[in-house]
């Protein structure tokens, strides 16, 4: 199976990404985490991705394309996580056969809350919330026992510039998988276990 999780900043994509994971042996290519990954390293290509994701732009799709591209490359399970994110990246990606997109929704407010509190290892592959999905020993990864850091991304006026990005972006998008009848909404504002509860529907129907 070939899916697409949708949905603005926070909504919790990642979260069911690595739920889907689990129950049904999907493998999660999230964008952030590849992109995190690349400016971590340092490398030229890195710090070129840093003068957008710091700033809570998007990294052109061009360059996101290709790299998106090669992660999928052979594979025939997966999950796409924060891609596509423009139409110009939607297309970029048509001759993969995709089965369905969940656009996991929810409001401004209660995705700024879950922003501001959440936690990350510093490998950057699990994550916690202070308020919802706490670690067991406050600011240690319950997986790595590396400490859970703020990401840079996560101070408000970095949240709001991505907002502003995804606003601006997403219509389009929702609009192009509409057209292809593939696309699936789920409240994603209800807490993990009742979201995770709505996207395993979506996907048996
Ligand atoms: P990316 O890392 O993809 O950021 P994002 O889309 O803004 O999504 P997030 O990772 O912030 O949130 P999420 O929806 O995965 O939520 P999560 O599960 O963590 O991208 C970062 C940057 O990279 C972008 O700004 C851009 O610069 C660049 N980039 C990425 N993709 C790109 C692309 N395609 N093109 C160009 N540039 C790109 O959950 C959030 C928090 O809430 C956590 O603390 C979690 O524990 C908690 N939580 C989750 N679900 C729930 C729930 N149901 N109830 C309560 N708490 C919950």
């Amino acid at each position: 199976m070939r899916l697409i999780l949708l949905g603005p900043p926070g909504s919790g994509k990642g979260t069911i990404a690595k739920k889907l994971e689990k129950k049904f042996h999907l493998l999660p290519i999230s964008a952030g985490e590849i992109l995190r990954e690349e400016a971590a390293k340092g490398t030229l290509l890195g710090k070129e991705i840093r003068k957008y994701t710091d700033k809570g732009n998007l990294v052109p799709d061009n360059l996101v394309t290709e790299i998106i591209k090669l992660e999928i490359n052979g594979k025939n399970n997966f999950i796409l996580d924060g891609f596509p994110r423009t139409l110009e990246q939607a297309k970029g990606i048509r001759n993969i056969t995709i089965d369905l997109v969940i656009y996991l929704e929810a409001d401004e407010k209660t995705i700024v809350e879950r922003l501001s509190g959440r936690r990350i290892c510093r490998q950057g592959h699990h994550t916690y919330n202070l308020n919802y999905v706490p670690s067991a020993k406050k600011g240690i990864c319950d997986v790595d026992g590396t400490p859970l850091i703020h990401r840079k991304d996560d101070k408000p006026a970095v949240i709001k510039q991505r907002f502003k990005v995804y606003n601006h972006t997403i219509r389009p998008l929702l609009g192009y998988y509409e057209q292809k009848r593939i696309l699936k909404k789920v409240n994603a504002a209800l807490p993990p276990e009742e979201v995770f509860k709505e996207v395993k529907k979506v996907i048996k129907k």
